[in-house]
């Protein structure tokens, strides 16, 4: 083989390589994530995230915008009429990590807050509520992890 025809083949072996290895990334991530926008929403002079942390944060806010934004608003700012409480700036979005898991997989019986417990998984609903407890300003620089959701299932 002269070297001319190695070196092609070299670059058509990376190629394929290459594409099946984003075939199986795109299968083990399910949404796209793209660094550069991630950080330019979430990192500021005060905190910088890791990109592990970015990506959770990245799939709350898609999360959030698809079951939680058509009551709480994409701006965290509530509805009215829903009678749907804002949350930014909200002491149960703000305070112990505890109560507002609680919340988000019990619901509120008898108002029209959902129950989340069996339509999200751990992961889900860690990531829907970092989100809301570091969006419009809430700021709690602290990410919630699927074993603290967990833990707070079948308590009630
Ligand atoms: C159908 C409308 C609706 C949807 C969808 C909804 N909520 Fe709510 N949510 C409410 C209402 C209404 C309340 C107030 C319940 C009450 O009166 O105590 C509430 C309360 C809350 C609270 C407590 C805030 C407070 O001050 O009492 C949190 C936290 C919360 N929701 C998070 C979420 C999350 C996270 C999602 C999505 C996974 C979600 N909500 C989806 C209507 C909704």
């Amino acid at each position: 083989m002269s070297r001319f025809y190695f070196h092609q083949f070299t670059q058509y072996f990376m190629m394929v390589t290459a594409l099946i290895l984003s075939g199986c990334n795109k299968n083990n991530t399910d949404i796209p994530f793209n660094p550069v926008t991630a950080r330019s929403h979430w990192n500021t002079k005060q905190h910088s995230w890791q990109q592990s942390e970015l990506k959770i944060l990245e799939q709350g806010r898609r999360l959030y915008k698809v079951n939680c934004g058509g009551c709480h608003g994409s701006d965290g700012l509530g509805d009215r009429l829903i009678g749907a409480p804002a949350l930014k700036n909200n002491s149960i979005v703000k305070g112990q990590s505890q109560q507002h898991i609680q919340i988000v997989l019990y619901g509120k019986p008898n108002r029209s807050m959902p129950a989340y417990k069996s339509s999200l998984n751990n992961q889900q609903l860690a990531a829907i509520i970092s989100y809301e407890r570091n969006a419009w300003g809430n700021n709690s620089y602290q990410i919630i992890h699927p074993q603290q959701i967990e833990q707070q299932r079948n308590i009630q």
